[in-house]
């Protein structure tokens, strides 16, 4: 097989309000480095685009960390010309606080209102703008209605393919190290992998989207 450049979106990025505080996202990271490690094995060149998370790079990958959703979407834009596969693990906050405080908001007021401004979607963003040959993968998590949500992002965001994680099930998702996904594809094919580590299951999904 050809030696593809892949890159991939991991973990959630964080907003700051102050500095001492930020809004983000439930993801530990997980699923985006399995994949990462999954696909240098296979011989690939990565590039891991991560928001802050407490796992160590796989070997021979490339990290670029990034904290807020406004860095990892221009991180994105910088590699994702050269890269033939993009996969967007990422837990991206969909929105930020309006202003960031330099001092640290004291609790000295009832209520805080926090004015919140959105952030790019940059999967939707990638899918707009991609070349024929690049294979966009985006992940849905979904608490209702899931296999509709993911056929909506699907086509909305333009993927090539969408792994929904259907994430009110116990156990899975998230912190887990397993996890049950089915793969929906542009073309129609709807894929159900029964429940697996991460790991195994990273390579599963690389299976069957290259
Ligand atoms: N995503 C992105 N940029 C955003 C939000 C999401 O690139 N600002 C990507 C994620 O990396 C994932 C996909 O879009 O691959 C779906 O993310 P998800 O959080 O499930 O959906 P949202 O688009 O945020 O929609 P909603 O929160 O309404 O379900």
């Amino acid at each position: 097989m050809r030696r593809l450049t892949i890159l991939i979106t991991a973990g959630p990025t964080q907003e700051p309000i102050d500095p001492v505080r930020y809004l983000s996202n439930r993801s530990s990271g997980k699923m985006g480095y399995a994949l990462a490690e999954a696909a240098q094995k296979r011989g690939h060149r990565v590039i891991l685009i991560s928001g802050p998370v407490s796992l160590s790079c796989p070997a021979r990958v490339k990290l670029i960390l990034v904290t807020t959703a406004l860095d990892m979407y221009k991180e994105v834009m910088k590699h994702f010309r050269a890269s033939d596969v993009i996969i967007k693990t990422a837990a991206v906050a969909d929105w930020r606080p309006a202003r960031f405080s330099g001092k640290k908001i004291k609790k000295g007021q009832k209520t805080l209102n926090l004015k919140l401004i959105p952030n790019p979607d940059i999967l939707k963003r990638v899918g707009k703008i991609k070349g024929k040959n690049q294979l966009l993968v985006g992940f849905a998590a979904e608490t209702d209605r899931p296999l509709f949500h993911a056929q909506q992002k699907l086509l909305q965001k333009k993927c090539d393919w969408i792994v929904l994680n259907d994430v009110s099930q116990k156990g899975i998702g998230f912190e887990s190290d397993q996890n049950q996904v089915t793969l929906l594809s542009r073309g129609g094919q709807k894929i159900n992998l029964p429940r697996m580590s991460k790991k195994k299951l990273a390579k599963k999904i690389l299976e069957v989207i290259l």
